[in-house]
């Protein structure tokens, strides 16, 4: 990464334009959180709903002051112990926050991401940074500037290439607003992190299932169908061992089949019509995060009419990558039995 080219997206960001970066988590989609036609161009380039709100990215503590009215003191507690690092805190939101960052909400999402090409653009830049995942509304997220051309080639004005992101599902979104910790989206900090660091944790339950049609997501964003590719994705849980055993009975030739690397041999062998990507080992949720939007993202170069996919347990990392699959699957989902057969 040369320096100048640091210096002209940072100049992009200042002059109300949108500037894909890299970050630790994904990519994000940035602009210039204080200036809300410079913040309408996100949702533009992303085709996003207007009424999910965006992430405020900052690469100092004393820039937060500015953008909430107030820093609880679980707040403090959880900057000391994740940031900067991919996790996101939402907090009652300052005047000085447009109304097109938080959707019309009173509150703001904030992050200090540990990137260091992040870090120095939005230094650089000398404003705070909204950013949304640098993706297509709908689309999966983007791990490498590859993918994010791949979406946004022609609406934006610049992306800086920092490679492959170390993370690669989004950051932990919290809301501290209330007296206890409530998990919005599950990502880079683990739930057990968040535990260790601030005691008890409500789940919101848009993290595991459906909502219902009258049930309304405390995180706007958690609503929407998300990370799909083109091809409809059944998530097959349970254990790895069984996931797999569900995939060799229900193949079909033309599928895709998404597996933990340790059955991609097997597979390929017994299914030779079907397309076989595997996205790390069944028991690292780290190796899943890095790879699974790049392995959704693979389905979309060939011809695959459906997908199964084996979807991780859900300890550590492995929450944040199940609910990414279960996304993407528009929560299609089956649970793979034993001998005792499948539940739909
Ligand atoms: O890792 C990440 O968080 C990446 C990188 C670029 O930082 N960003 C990201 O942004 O994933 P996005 O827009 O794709 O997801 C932000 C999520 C959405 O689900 C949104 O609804 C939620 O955060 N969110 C934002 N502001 C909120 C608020 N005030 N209250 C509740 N949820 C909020
Ligand atoms: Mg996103």
């Amino acid at each position: 990464m040369e320096r100048g080219d640091l210096e002209r997206a940072a100049q992009l960001l200042r002059r109300g334009e949108v500037v894909a970066l890299p970050t630790e988590t994904v990519y994000g989609l940035g602009a210039n959180a204080l200036d809300a036609a410079a913040v309408g161009k996100i949702f533009a380039a992303k085709g996003r709903p207007q009424d999910n709100p965006l992430i405020v990215h900052i690469c100092q503590l004393d820039q937060l002051s500015g953008l909430v009215q107030q820093v609880p003191p679980l707040a403090q507690r959880l900057a000391r112990a994740f940031w900067p690092g991919p996790l996101t805190m939402v907090m009652k939101k300052s005047g000085a926050v447009p109304d097109e960052v938080s959707a019309g909400l009173d509150t703001v999402a904030v992050r200090f991401p540990a990137h260091p090409v992040a870090r120095a653009l939005i230094e650089l830049a000398a404003v705070p940074i909204a950013a949304p995942s640098a993706n297509a509304s709908g689309r999966p997220s983007t791990t490498t500037a590859q993918h994010v051309l791949e979406d946004l080639d022609g609406k934006i004005a610049a992306v800086v290439d920092g490679g492959s992101c170390g993370v690669g599902v989004e950051s932990t979104v919290v809301d501290v607003t209330g007296d206890k910790l409530r998990l919005l989206r599950p990502g880079g900090i683990t739930l057990e992190q968040l535990r260790q660091a601030a005691g008890e944790v409500e789940v919101d339950a848009a993290l595991r299932r459906q909502l219902g049609r009258d049930e309304t997501p405390r995180s706007p964003g958690m609503k929407y169908k998300h990370y799909a590719p083109r091809a409809p994705v059944t998530a097959v849980c349970g254990a790895p061992r069984r996931s797999y055993a569900y995939l060799c009975r229900h193949a079909r030739p033309g599928q895709g089949l998404l597996c933990f690397s340790e059955w991609e041999g097997a597979l390929r062998e017994q299914f030779p019509d079907c397309v076989v990507i595997s996205y790390g080992p069944g028991a690292d949720h780290a190796a899943q995060a890095r790879q699974l939007f790049d392995a959704l993202r693979r389905f979309d170069e060939t011809p695959v009419a459906a997908i199964l996919a084996q979807c991780p347990e859900e300890d550590g990392l492995g929450l944040a990558v199940a609910n990414r699959l279960k996304k993407a699957a528009g929560f299609t989902l089956v649970q793979a039995g034993g001998e005792e057969g499948e539940k739909a």
